[in-house]
């Protein structure tokens, strides 16, 4: 298996894929489920983030077994999406946003396959975090099928699960376009297994304060409803590629 998609909110089945079948893969951090599919005579794997009933909040996902699990399969090339809150007014909801940087801002995750417990001190170059020939083969893709896609976007991560005071917001904003609860570690352990990750963001709201009124979870969902169809479209081009 070369590439798998992680479904994130919202996002609970590639529909494409021919024959799945669900696969158990047992790692040292514990058993993880997902999807093995065919698509264009290739195996693709699909992992559901947030669980395939979405019962697992952000800070409560086994992002090293699930990182783990996709090395183990022999996963070379991770395509993921994420639903984000806008940080900018330029960012509207439905707009597709291919991440390259992130800001850490969560608080009590497990975030490194280098902890130190052999011995070794691990420090690895994040000048990159998300991967450039995947990212550039996911905006050229974009094009061709006429998608508005933004090419750059860093992303605030938050610990969650609430959502995020006006106040943060106002702090975030200057610090970056978009926000959400579930990049890191799950781009950071990806890159410590050496695969080659990419995140296409659904923008699905205004964050808290820029946009006047309350924010719902079921008006991400709504959101990201009606946007799922262009990611698919997207990661089913993008995969032979
Ligand atoms: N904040 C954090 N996570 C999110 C948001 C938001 O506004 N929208 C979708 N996921």
């Amino acid at each position: 298996m070369r590439i798998a998609i992680i479904g994130g909110t919202g996002v609970y089945d590639p529909k494409f894929l021919e024959n799945p079948e669900e696969i158990k893969v047992s790692t040292p951090y514990g058993e993880v489920k997902l999807l093995k599919g065919i698509y264009q005579g290739e195996e693709v794997g699909f992992l559901a983030r947030h669980g395939s009933g979405h019962t697992v909040p952000p800070h409560r996902i086994n992002y090293k077994a699930n990182m783990w699990a996709l090395k183990s399969l022999g996963v070379e090339r991770i395509l993921s999406t994420t639903a984000v809150g806008s940080l900018k007014l330029n960012l509207a909801p439905g707009d597709l946003v291919i991440l390259d940087q992130f800001i850490d801002f969560t608080k009590g995750r497990i975030h490194t396959f280098y902890d130190g417990d052999d011995d070794k001190v691990v420090h690895i170059d994040f000048t990159t975090p998300y991967c450039p020939e995947l990212r550039s083969i996911l905006y050229e893709t974009s094009k061709e099928l006429g998608i508005k896609v933004h090419p750059f976007g860093t992303y605030i991560c938050t610990e969650g699960p609430r959502f995020e005071t006006p106040a943060e917001i106002k702090m975030y904003s200057f610090f970056g376009d978009v926000v959400g609860m579930t990049k890191v570690p799950e781009v950071v352990l990806a890159r410590e297994l050496e695969m080659c990750y990419a995140s296409v963001s659904i923008v699905t709201n205004y964050a808290a304060g820029i946009s006047q009124a309350p924010l719902t979870y079921s008006e991400v969902l709504e959101v990201m409803a009606q946007n799922i169809e262009k990611v698919r479209k997207l990661f089913a081009m993008v995969i032979p590629r």
